[in-house]
C-alpha cells in the first residue's frame, strides 16, 4: 500500500519525506487554509519536498470553473493530482479534465454507489472517508471493501485511496483490505513506527554491547 500523508504542513512534509517511506500527500482547503498560503503556492512548496502525487483540491462548485481551475493547478507540477468533490459538478469535471489527460482524484466518497460513478467519470483516484463515516456511526472500512470488489468487478483502473485514517489501525485495515492507498495525518504515521518491545530490546542490545566494548564507535 502507498503511504501519503494527509497534510499541508511543510515541517511534517520534510519529517516524512526525510524517512523515504511517503509516496505522496493529500491536501484539501481545510488543510492548505491551515497554512496561510493560497492553493497554488502551498502546492508548488509541496512539489519541491515530495516526489509523487500531490493532491490540490479546487474550491469551485459549478463544472466548468471547477475544470478551468483544475487545468490551471494541473500546470502547477507534474506530480500535481486535481480534486475534485464528488458533487454532479464534480463527475463532470472529472470527466472532462480526465478526457484531456489530467488525473483526477474524486474526494468526499461515502458510497459504493458514488465510487462508481468516479471510475466511469474515468478517476485516477477515489477517496473514501473511512474516519468520518466511522464518526456517525458506519463501519467506514467496510465501504473501502466494497469500492474495491466493485472496482474488480468491472476492471477500473481508479486507485482507491483510504482517507480520514485517524489511527495506526485504521491504516492496517486499509493494508488488509487492499486498499492502493492509505492517507494518514503525520501523528499517525509517527505512531506507526512505535513498539514497546523494539524500544526494550534496542535498549537491552545497546547495554549489552556497551558493557563488552566500551570504547566502541559511536559513544
Ligand atoms: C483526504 O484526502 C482528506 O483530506 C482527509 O483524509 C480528511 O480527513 P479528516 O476526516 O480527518 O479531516
Amino acid at each position: 500500500m502507498k503511504i501519503f500523508l494527509d497534510t499541508a504542513n511543510l515541517d511534517e512534509l520534510k519529517k516524512g519525506a526525510s524517512w523515504g517511506i511517503v509516496d505522496g500527500v493529500t491536501t484539501n482547503p481545510t488543510l492548505i487554509a491551515k497554512e496561510g498560503r493560497p492553493i497554488a503556492e502551498q502546492v508548488r512548496l509541496i512539489c519541491d519536498i515530495v516526489d509523487g502525487d500531490i493532491s490540490a483540491e479546487v474550491v469551485s462548485t459549478e463544472a466548468s470553473a471547477m475544470i478551468k481551475e483544475g487545468k490551471e493547478l494541473a500546470k502547477i507540477h507534474k506530480n500535481i493530482v486535481v480534486k475534485c468533490p464528488l458533487t454532479r459538478d464534480g463527475i463532470q469535471a472529472t470527466k472532462a479534465l480526465s478526457s484531456e489527460g489530467i488525473r483526477v482524484n474524486v474526494t468526499l466518497c461515502f458510497s459504493p454507489g458514488q465510487a462508481l460513478l468516479a471510475a466511469k467519470a474515468g478517476a485516477y483516484i477515489i477517496s473514501p472517508f473511512v474516519g468520518r463515516l466511522d464518526d456517525i456511526g458506519w463501519t467506514g472500512m467496510d465501504l473501502v471493501r466494497q469500492i474495491l470488489q466493485i472496482y474488480k468487478n468491472y476492471g477500473f483502473k481508479t486507485q482507491v485511496l483510504a482517507a480520514s485514517l485517524r489511527s495506526p489501525l485504521h491504516v492496517v485495515d486499509a493494508a488488509l483490505a487492499g486498499s492502493h492507498i492509505g492517507t494518514m495525518p503525520f501523528k499517525v504515521l509517527d505512531m506507526l513506527f512505535n513498539h514497546p518491545l523494539t524500544d526494550k530490546g534496542l535498549d537491552q542490545f545497546l547495554k549489552d554491547y556497551a558493557k563488552a566494548f566500551p570504547e566502541a564507535p559511536g559513544r
